[in-house]
């Protein structure tokens, strides 16, 4: 299969949110209540909010990756995003890196991965971080992978409900062979 990276558009913004939402439901469907996943979505992928997000490219990179020329997930980063444990550092958070289900472990993670450290490598980053949900095993797996490790927990809102983040960190410039 073949996967190609590109930046998304603000046009693309309804196709982001489609694909946000498709992954987040599966993926928590059946850990979270329904009202809960209703209104962490209605918040988070929102059209005007992502919209303005993609259009604002000083803030935000959104990768798009398509596998055969299907659309198949997205990454979201924050440019120059610190956390308070990495002050004075330059960092890039990976906020989402969402892979539709069908798509998954066919290494479309993989590509939109590789292509976030490359654009940190080339930004100058220092640092490349994100919070992930403790149960995700899934996910925490695949950042372990790539060399990622635990350096704190936060709170992380869904609805009504408050879980705990692992936050993980990997240095940019770390052994290629890590991946
Ligand atoms: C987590 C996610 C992004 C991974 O993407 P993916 O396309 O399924 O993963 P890939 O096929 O690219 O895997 C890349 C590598 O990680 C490894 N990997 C993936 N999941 C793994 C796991 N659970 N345990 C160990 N290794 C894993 C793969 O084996 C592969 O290694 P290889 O290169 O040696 O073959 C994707 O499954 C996803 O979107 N999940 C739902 C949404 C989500 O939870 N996002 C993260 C929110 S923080």
């Amino acid at each position: 299969m073949k996967v190609t990276i590109r930046n998304a558009s603000g046009k693309e913004a309804e196709t982001v949110a489609d694909i946000g939402r498709t992954t987040f439901y599966e993926t928590w469907k059946s850990v979270n209540t329904e009202e809960d996943l209703q209104l962490y979505m209605t918040k988070s992928f929102d059209l005007e909010k992502i919209t303005k997000e993609i259009e604002d490219e000083k803030v935000n990179t959104f990768l798009l990756a398509f596998a055969n020329d299907e659309l198949a997930g997205y990454v979201k980063l924050r440019n120059d995003r610190s956390h308070n444990q990495l002050k004075g550092t330059k960092s890039l958070e990976m906020e989402r890196i969402y892979v539709l289900k069908k798509f998954q472990d066919k290494h479309v993670g993989k590509s939109l991965m590789d292509e976030s450290i490359r654009l940190a490598d080339a930004g100058n980053y220092e640092w490349i971080w994100l919070g992930v949900n403790q149960e995700n095993f899934k996910a925490v797996e695949f950042y372990k992978r790539y060399g990622f490790e635990v350096f704190g927990t936060k709170k992380f809102v869904l609805g009504t409900a408050i879980d705990e983040d692992f936050l993980m960190k990997r240095k940019v410039n770390s052994d290629p062979s890590v991946h």
